[in-house]
């Protein structure tokens, strides 16, 4: 008989572990969870390990409602995305959605440098268009930061799937109070940054879409060092 341990013991006994604290620490947290989950927040993100979405905010079982796929995409015929958008929205009432690109994504440099993975090349697709739409603007910037650089449109252009998305469109007019933000997650310092991308259904969302774009210009655009004693200056003027 094979006496190997089962390597995936140790996650049983993790939860077996956790579980136990958990009903010390909070008698009944279990029991209460089991009533209902009352999330204000969904979370769409990346499937990258890295970035796990309840860890890095502090938010509980229970707190926010998640969908994940491979770079964060929300593609307008996506049945998945879309019935976990609606679900969160319709059902649990979410007040707040935020679409959270990661720098150093995968799919972003797959899909900047056009290599070839398989399947997902069909996915990632979606990033090319975003790539290839603002190309004149990635091709300025130094080639150290496109990458990041494209990893902040993609957000952008994801929240506006999300905001365009009949679910949006339906709940905004039915005066549901849920704003759609889009962030940025640095695995390399664990800290999120917000785009500035604050869509609610009550502004012009092509200008706050335009305007994101030309944050994410401004940002990436900077020399890395600016020069002694000189004040900073943006030098793309459009
Ligand atoms: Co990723």
């Amino acid at each position: 008989m094979d006496n190997t341990p089962d390597p995936l013991e140790d996650l049983f006994a993790h939860n077996r572990a956790w579980s136990a604290r958990m009903e010390r620490d909070r008698p009944g947290f279990f029991t209460s969870l089991v009533k209902q989950q009352t999330p204000k927040y969904m979370w769409i993100g990346c499937s990258d390990s890295r970035v796990p979405a309840n860890q890095i905010t502090g938010l509980e079982p229970g707190e926010v409602f998640v969908h994940r796929n491979v770079a964060n995409i929300v593609v307008h015929s996506d049945l998945n995305a879309l019935s976990a958008i609606q679900f969160a929205v319709e059902r649990l009432k979410v007040r707040h959605i935020m679409v959270v690109g990661h720098y150093g994504c995968s799919g972003v440099q797959a899909a900047l440098e056009g290599a070839r993975i398989g399947i997902a090349d069909n996915w990632i697709r979606h990033i090319q268009d975003v790539r290839d739409r603002h190309r004149v603007m990635l091709e300025s910037m130094p080639e150290t930061v496109r990458a990041d650089a494209l990893c902040e449109l993609n957000v952008a252009e994801q929240v506006v799937n999300v905001s365009v998305s009949t679910v949006m469109v339906d709940a905004w007019s039915r005066g549901q109070d849920v704003t759609i933000h889009g962030w940025a997650f640095g695995v390399n310092d664990g800290l999120l940054q917000d785009l500035g991308m604050t869509i609610d259904g009550s502004k012009p969302l092509e200008a706050q879409y335009r305007a994101a774009v030309q944050r994410i210009r401004y940002k990436w655009s900077k020399p890395p060092e600016s020069a002694p004693g000189l004040p900073e200056t943006i030098d793309q003027a459009d």
